[in-house]
């Protein structure tokens, strides 16, 4: 059963158009992985169905009612992680889910049955009473986390939850995201850590310039460019000269720079990890050669000619 269906989705900033026609339906006890590079409208389609921001046409259905005239009731029952950190930083932890339980309802031992719940599902009870700011940035996240869990949402939508934090943390999230969604939680999330996407979502649907341009369980989206294969070529002194000749033979869809790897995603049977090396050569020594099976990070380079990029990188 969809618990989400959008249609149509237009959403313009001026003359940007930031979401060009999105359809997405969402099935109930998904965990949804939305990726998509820089600008690509991820925010502005959760913002969308979260009610944040509105949008110029198109049709949004959440649990079955229609968004805009049933908002208070549907935002009841979503939890919305923001990309940036949205806690008060002159609340303790938890005063900070008091404020966030309050605005959804909750009150008395109820609520303060969820807030012990909550801080020891994040694993901060032995923070309770501090300040944010005394937080590391993966602290700091599992607030964020749990002040859009303290309502028991049945849809959890996370933009980025684990941006900018320590391994421990972030496998941390991933553990609270899967226990979230055994208990029965549908959860949307966007990401630029394509393992993540890989070891956790059970559908994965990618955007690019306000388009969604593949939607699929990972095997489907792999199946897509299945017809493909990926040349691994690792030369001495890779030179835009050499990438240049390379993306100009027939069958090859890309060619990408890793380190002093070079990457060509090439029609199968066309020949071209022969005729790669032998262009190769005449730019100097080849270290090693390999042609294997296209990965999702493949997927998503064909699909948006880019690659994911990390925040930490940038
Ligand atoms: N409030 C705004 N006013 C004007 N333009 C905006 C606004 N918010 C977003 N945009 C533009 O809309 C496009 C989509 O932005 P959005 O934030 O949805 O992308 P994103 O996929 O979430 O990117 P990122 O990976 O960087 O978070 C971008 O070109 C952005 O500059
Ligand atoms: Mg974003």
């Amino acid at each position: 059963m969809a618990i989400v269906h959008m249609k149509n989705i237009v959403k313009r900033y001026g003359s940007h158009l930031a979401l060009d026609h999105v359809d997405l339906d969402i099935g109930e006890g998904e965990i949804l992985g939305l990726l998509g590079p820089n600008g690509a409208g991820k925010t502005t389609l959760i913002h969308a169905l979260a009610g944040i921001v509105g949008f110029d046409s198109g049709e949004i259905n959440v649990f079955g009612k229609e968004q805009q005239t049933n908002l208070m009731d549907i935002k009841r029952q979503i939890g919305l992680v923001t990309q940036e950190i949205t806690v008060f930083t002159d609340l303790s932890a938890q005063e900070n889910l008091e404020f966030f339980g309050g605005i959804y309802g909750l009150k008395g031992e109820k609520l303060k049955e969820r807030i012990d719940e909550t801080l020891a599902f994040v694993g901060l009870t032995e923070h309770a009473n501090k300040l944010p700011t005394k937080f590391s940035g993966g602290m700091q996240r599992r607030l964020n986390i749990a002040c859009a869990l303290v309502h028991q949402p049945k849809f959890l939508i996370m933009d980025e939850p684990t941006v900018g934090i320590d391994p421990q943390s972030r496998n941390h999230i991933l553990e609270t995201i899967r226990q979230l969604n055994e208990q029965g939680t549908t959860i949307l999330y966007t990401t630029h850590y394509m393992e993540e996407v890989q070891n956790l979502a059970t559908r994965v649907v990618i955007m690019d310039k306000g388009h969604v341009i593949a939607d699929g369980t990972i095997p489907e989206l792999v199946h897509k460019i299945q017809h493909e294969e990926k040349i691994k070529l690792e030369v001495e002194e890779p030179s835009d000269m050499l990438l240049e000749k390379l993306r100009k033979l027939e069958g090859v869809k890309q060619v990408s720079l890793h380190g002093k790897e070079i990457h060509i995603i090439s029609q199968v049977g066309a020949g071209n990890l022969d005729r790669a090396l032998s262009i190769a050569k005449d730019f100097g020594e080849i270290r090693s050669v390999s042609a294997e099976k296209p990965t999702l990070e493949d997927v998503f380079l064909t699909l948006t000619g880019k690659r994911l990029r990390d925040r930490e990188e940038e």
